[in-house]
């Protein structure tokens, strides 16, 4: 029976990690008695274990700055989310949290109230982002820092197109004595996760589409509380159902409302307390 193939193997292996710090022997432990169990289950080849060296060669070779391929395999196989639902708190008064992504550019300029996060025209149709940040408990949070990102109506970040100004559709807000916030934008629209590396073989061949539902990022930080990463979703877009990256959770899918003239979106975000800290001790 294939179950049995070489079990001492298995075994000597783990017991050489003996004297290794204990998380790391615990996790290498399971990662090696998985690994292992793996390729007997599917009786692995010689020829299917070297394409997976060669697949995972090749995604190191595509890793620069500016890109992470390992991370983009981790998100299209939904480890991401996974650990991002292991390590997350949800409940009542508190907002979801959803992936990172590779997009997130680091600090970026600081808005006042109600100002747009646009560096240039775009042709998307106007938007207005606007709620609170609260305690879980609904108390309003002031000056909490929010970073906001999203791709220009051509389906790209600035990050990926020489074509548009840097920190373009991204920009840093604080929220205002009320705990309030609010931006100006054009509406998402749904794009394709880079498909010209091995993670974009691995989707083409496993026959999926490599779309994220049009979104807008938001990582939001405030002392006293854990930060939240997450996004607004639009209602109604096509790949709702189907993110490439497994990122959409109900909770964070909006309907937009015309108000004033404008499309608008009214979210309230909920953090976290993080344990041990009161917001004003920071
Ligand atoms: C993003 O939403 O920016 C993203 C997330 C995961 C993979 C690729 C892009
Ligand atoms: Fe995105």
């Amino acid at each position: 029976m294939k179950g049995e193939v070489f079990p001492e193997l298995t075994e000597d292996v783990i017991e050489r990690m003996k004297n290794a710090e204990p998380r790391l022997r615990e996790l290498m432990t399971m990662a090696i008695g998985h690994l292992h169990d793996f390729v007997r289950e599917a009786a692995l080849t010689q020829d299917e274990w070297r394409s997976a060296i060669d697949f995972l060669t090749r995604a190191g070779q595509m890793c620069s700055d500016a890109r992470q391929e390992f991370i983009l395999l981790s998100d299209i196989l939904g480890v991401s989310m996974l650990v991002d639902a292991i390590n997350n708190e949800a409940g009542q008064g508190i907002t979801d949290s959803t992936v990172l992504g590779p997009f997130y550019a680091g600090p970026q300029r600081e808005l006042a109230k109600g100002e747009s996060i646009l560096l240039r025209e775009e042709g998307g149709e106007p938007l207005v982002v606007r709620g609170r940040v609260t305690s879980a408990l609904g108390a309003p949070i002031a000056g909490a820092k929010l970073e906001v990102w999203q791709t220009a109506t051509n389906q790209m970040y600035d990050v990926q197109d020489g074509g548009q100004p840097r920190g373009h559709l991204r920009a840093t807000l604080r929220t205002d004595a009320g705990g309030e916030y609010e931006f100006r934008t054009v509406m998402p629209v749904s794009y394709p996760i880079p498909t010209d590396g091995p993670a974009g073989q691995l989707l083409e061949k496993l026959r999926r589409h490599p779309f994220r539902p049009a979104h807008v990022h938001f990582m939001i930080s405030a002392r006293g509380y854990r930060t939240l990463v997450t996004h607004l979703f639009i209602a109604g877009d096509t790949f709702l159902q189907s993110d490439a990256v497994f990122g959409v959770k109900p909770s964070l899918i909006v309907e937009p409302r015309r108000a004033q003239g404008f499309q608008t979106i009214a979210f309230d975000f909920g953090l976290v307390m993080r344990i041990g800290e009161s917001p004003a001790a920071g």
